[in-house]
C-alpha cells in the first residue's frame, strides 16, 4: 500500500543485513517513523507494546524475531527461550503461536550452522504468503461487495469497519480493508465509516490514516455510533478482522466488535469477518476458551494526540484515582457472524463448514 504515495510493506529486512525494519505505529498518524529491530529483545518490545500489532503482523514480526535470535545464537536452547520470550508478549492473537510453531518446526530438524540463514529465508516466506494470502482475502471479500452494490443499484456501498484490521495489521492489503481496496481498484464506489475503537483508537490513528494515503472516501465515527447508522439504514455491510477464531466460528477481536454485530444482526446488516486461515485456532471448540488480553488502565485513563504545535502528547481524562478494566478483545458468537472470509474462499461460521477449511489446509 502507500505512505505519502510510495509503495510500502509494515515489515521489511534491512537491505545492509543490519536487521528487520517495522513503522511504529504508536507513532502514526503524525510521525512515520520506520525503527530497526536488531535483536530478540527489540523484536519482543515491539511487538509487547504495540509498535506492530494486528494479527498477522504479529505473527511475521515473531517469525522475524527468530531469525533476528538466530543471528545472536543458534542453538537449541536458545531457539526455544527465543520462542518463549516472543510468545509471551501477546496473549490472543493465535498468529503468533501460529508463526512460532512453524518457525519452530522448520528450525528445530535441521543442523546449528544452517539455521542464521533457514530462519531469515523462512521470515521472508512467511511475510510474502500475509500478502499472498491477505490479496487474495480481497478477492473473495470483493463479491460480497459487488453483491452489496447490486442491492444499492450501483450507489455507493457503505461499510463499517472497526479497529484497525488494515494494511497496517498485516503485512500489506489488510483482511478486512482488502476488499475495500480490490473494490476500489475494481472501479466500485464505496464509503468507510471507521470505528475510532477506544481505548488504543486504532481506527482513528491507524485505519483513518491508510485509507486516506489510499485515497478511499471513508468518514470517522466514535465506537457508540455504528449501532445508530445501521437503524438509519446507512451501513451495507460490517467487515472486521479477527485475532482468533474458534472452531465453531466464535470469532474474537478488538472490543467493542461484539456489539457491533449485536446491532448489525438487529438491523440485518450482513457482518463479515476477514481472517486468514492462520487466525483459526481448532484446537479451541468454542470462543468462550480464548485468551483474553487484559491492558493496563491508563489506556483507559489517558489519550494521547498531536498538540496544537505538532507535539505528540498524552493527558489524563478521568479522576486521577479513577480504577479503569481494560479487557483487549471480545468474542463474537458465530450466531451473529454472516460468513468469514478466508483466502480459500468465503465459510459460513458454523463448525461443519469450517471443519471442511481445516481439512483443506
Ligand atoms: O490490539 P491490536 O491493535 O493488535 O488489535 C488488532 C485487532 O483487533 C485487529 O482487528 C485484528 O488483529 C485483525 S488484524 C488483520
Amino acid at each position: 500500500m502507500l505512505i505519502q504515495g510510495k509503495p510500502s510493506t509494515t515489515i521489511w529486512p534491512d537491505p545492509d543485513g543490519e536487521g528487520v525494519f517495522i513503522l511504529d505505529q504508536t507513532r502514526l498518524p503524525h510521525v512515520v517513523a520506520p525503527v530497526l529491530l536488531r535483536d530478540l529483545g527489540d523484536a519482543a518490545k515491539a511487538i509487547k507494546d504495540m509498535w506492530v500489532r494486528g494479527a498477522p503482523l504479529i505473527g511475521v514480526t515473531a517469525a522475524y524475531g527468530v531469525a533476528l535470535a538466530m543471528r545472536q545464537e543458534a542453538a537449541d536452547a536458545f531457539l526455544h527461550r527465543a520462542v518463549e520470550v516472543l510468545r509471551a508478549t501477546r496473549p490472543t492473537a493465535v498468529n503468533l503461536n501460529w508463526a512460532l510453531a512453524r518457525m519452530l518446526a522448520f528450525l528445530g530438524q535441521m543442523p546449528e550452522e544452517l539455521r542464521r540463514d533457514a530462519a531469515l529465508v523462512m521470515a521472508k516466506k512467511m511475510a510474502a504468503d500475509d500478502i499472498a494470502c491477505n490479496e487474495a482475502i480481497g478477492e473473495h471479500g470483493l463479491a460480497l461487495i459487488r453483491a452489496a452494490r447490486e442491492k444499492r443499484g450501483g450507489a455507493p456501498v457503505r461499510i463499517l469497519t472497526h479497529c484497525n484490521a488494515g494494511w497496517l495489521a498485516t503485512v500489506d492489503w489488510g483482511t478486512a480493508t482488502a476488499p475495500i481496496y480490490k473494490a476500489q481498484a475494481a472501479g466500485v464506489d464505496l464509503h468507510v465509516f471507521v470505528d475510532e475503537t477506544r481505548p488504543r483508537n486504532q481506527g482513528a490513528s491507524l485505519t483513518a490514516f491508510e485509507l486516506g494515503q489510499q485515497n478511499v472516501p471513508h468518514t470517522l465515527i466514535v465506537d457508540n455510533a455504528g449501532g445508530h447508522l445501521m437503524q438509519q439504514g446507512e451501513v451495507d455491510l460490517v467487515i472486521v478482522g479477527a485475532d482468533r477464531i474458534a472452531a465453531n466460528g466464535d470469532a474474537c477481536n478488538k472490543i467493542g466488535t461484539y456489539l457491533k454485530a449485536l446491532a448489525a444482526k438487529d438491523c440485518g446488516v450482513p457482518f463479515y469477518v476477514a481472517a486468514p486461515v492462520s487466525t483459526f485456532d481448532f484446537s479451541l471448540t468454542e470462543g468462550r476458551l480464548i485468551p483474553i488480553e487484559e491492558r493496563a488502565q491508563e489506556e483507559v485513563t489517558y489519550i494521547s494526540g498531536a498538540a496544537a504545535n505538532g507535539e505528540v502528547v498524552t493527558v489524563l481524562l478521568a479522576p486521577k484515582t479513577t480504577p479503569a478494566r481494560n479487557p483487549g478483545f471480545d468474542v463474537t458468537p458465530a450466531r451473529l457472524v454472516s460468513g468469514i472470509v478466508t483466502e480459500k474462499g468465503v465459510f459460513a461460521a458454523d463448525k461443519e463448514a469450517l471443519a471442511a477449511l481445516n481439512s483443506a489446509k
